[in-house]
């Protein structure tokens, strides 16, 4: 049987400056979803990328004395090396320079062109530099500044052209209000008020201001506005308008396009239109989450308070990074990022939830067993909670992440290590070692140990895959005892297991000393 398609993808990131840890969330986030999937089976599609074009790209390469090409190329490297750092899985990686992606586009803004959606006109208006937006005086903020990120806009008037979009505003406001494709549904009537019940205007989709774009094919004066080339990425990436792939027919309509807020608008009211136009299916979900924060303010590069994920993941490991930040954010809420927080969540969660169940348990067997259980078991009623909440964790986990809400896919598992780490107080194994006759029952609380460990850890492999693969040695777990399938169905290790000891998964931090540290650095 083939197997079901599943293709999510992250936003293309500016490589305007390397990346922080505000673009870490939404791809590692997806990297989850993306492994999460492919271990239930899917035939995962998981795109990233980046957008390479634009007057800010054109302006920072000149100031550097490079080609736009030469300047993102080398950002491009940083991107690469971060995602491969952070174990990132994707399976396609789209450069808006790339020749396929630039034909495509092309394609695409011809065909909306023959088809009477894009025509030629004169702009006049605002636009903000740093966000390549165009915007109407009522569209300002309340100074007169972007209402986006709020800094100066400039007057601009320039032949253009400009794409209709109210033909499409009642079907917008439909697939906005009575669909779920929007997630948080919440956001839905904010950007119905402001852009859709006004008027849906007509969108400038040119510009004559630079160079470094792609031209429109008809008119190699204007260069087609960053949007409609940044968007249309997760079509041409499948192989839409161009033979470099052939996926289209396969993964499109996407199964989640995942960005946040601040590009909310472009992807929930220009992406469906040009779709529209195009006579194309929609994407089935488009997930919102919020910002990460530093000091209430939005992380980015051109306010200065960036955090390096490298910078941390070298000193607490990758996966501990990445679990940090995807158990610190709801999806949809902005979560501020504390270097406190991180610390005492790496010690809490991984260092003592975590890690000590994993370390203690495949210690007694080692130091109880010599390493390898022995088969005779003795059940106790006092088994059954701990067996009924591990091995029914597996849908509790399922329908929090088929929600998108890893949050608390997190959360679920971590209740069931909590349970565990009381059930080793409970049973006093080093108790029952020392009494005659009981080595059936301290075998039978291991085993229920391990087994628990076992299925937490498969379920924890989206999130943390490095660490779990540790853990799975340790423990003793057969390939058939790491999959989906296995995480509901209790006693899946041999009743004869044997662990092998290592090294500690995440050792405790010293709070005091390690904040210190972090603070001084930001310093
Ligand atoms: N190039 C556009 C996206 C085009 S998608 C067709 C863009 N790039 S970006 O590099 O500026 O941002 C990429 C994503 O990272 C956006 O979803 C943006 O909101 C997100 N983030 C940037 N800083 C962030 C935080 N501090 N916190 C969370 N997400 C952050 O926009």
């Amino acid at each position: 049987m083939s197997k079901k398609p599943y293709y999510i993808t992250t936003p293309i990131y500016y490589p305007s400056g390397n990346p922080h840890i505000g673009h870490c969330y939404t791809t590692v986030a997806c990297d989850s979803i993306a492994r999460y999937r492919r271990m239930q089976g899917y035939d995962v599609m998981f795109l990233t990328g980046t957008d390479e074009h634009g007057q800010k790209i054109e302006q920072k390469a000149a100031e550097k004395g490079v080609t736009p090409k030469q300047y993102v190329d080398e950002i491009v490297e940083h991107f690469k090396k971060l995602w491969s750092y952070m174990n990132i899985s994707y399976d396609r990686y789209i450069r808006t320079t790339d020749d396929y992606h630039v034909k495509s586009v092309q394609a695409i803004f011809k065909a909306l062109y023959d088809k009477g959606y894009i025509y030629k006109g004169e702009y006049k208006g605002k636009y903000c530099t740093p966000c390549e937006s165009f915007w109407t005086e009522s569209q300002l903020d309340e100074d007169g500044k972007c209402p986006e990120c709020h800094r100066d806009v400039v007057e601009a008037k320039e032949e253009a052209y400009f794409f209709k979009m109210s033909p499409f505003a009642e079907r917008i406001e439909k697939l906005l209000l009575e669909t779920d494709y929007l997630q948080p549904k919440t956001r839905a009537t904010e950007l119905v008020n402001n852009f859709i019940k006004p008027g849906l205007e007509d969108l400038c989709v040119s510009r004559t201001s630079f160079k470094w774009g792609i031209p429109v094919p008809f008119d190699d004066k204007h260069i087609i506005y960053v949007w409609v080339d940044a968007l249309s990425n997760y079509i041409t990436a499948l192989g839409y308008a161009n033979d470099a792939y052939n996926d289209y027919d396969k993964f499109w309509p996407a199964d989640v396009h995942m960005v946040a807020k601040d590009i909310m608008r472009f992807h929930a009211i220009i992406w469906p239109a040009i779709l529209m136009a195009l006579d194309l299916p929609l994407p089935k979900h488009l997930a919102v989450h919020g910002w990460i924060t530093f000091n209430g303010q939005k992380m980015s590069k051109s306010i200065g308070n960036v955090v390096d994920p490298m910078v941390l993941g070298e000193r607490y490991s990758p996966d501990a990074i990445r679990y940090h930040i995807l158990r610190e954010m709801a999806l949809g809420a902005d979560s501020s990022f504390s270097n406190e927080i991180m610390i005492n969540r790496i010690n809490s969660d991984l260092a003592n939830d975590l890690g000590n169940l994993v370390s203690r348990t495949v210690a007694m067997v080692e130091k109880y067993f010599g390493g390898t259980l022995p088969a005779d078991r003795e059940d106790s009623p006092a088994d059954c909670e701990l067996k009924k909440l591990a091995s029914t964790l597996r849908d509790r986990y399922e329908a929090e992440m088929d929600k998108l809400q890893l949050q608390n896919g997190l959360e679920e598992i971590f209740k069931v290590i909590d349970r565990a780490n009381k059930y080793i107080d409970e049973n006093a194994a080093w108790k029952l070692a020392k009494e005659e006759g009981k080595e059936a029952r301290l075998a039978t609380v291991l085993y229920n140990l391990l087994e628990t460990v076992r299925i937490c850890t498969v379920l924890l492999t989206p999130f943390i895959p490095a660490s779990c693969d540790k853990i799975f040695d340790q423990i003793g777990a057969c390939e058939g005892c790491r999959t989906w399938d296995s995480a509901a169905r209790w006693g899946k290790l041999k009743n004869t297991v044997t662990v092998h000891k290592g090294e500690a998964l995440f050792p405790r931090l010293d709070a005091e000393k390690a904040l210190a540290e972090l603070n001084a650095m930001q310093e």
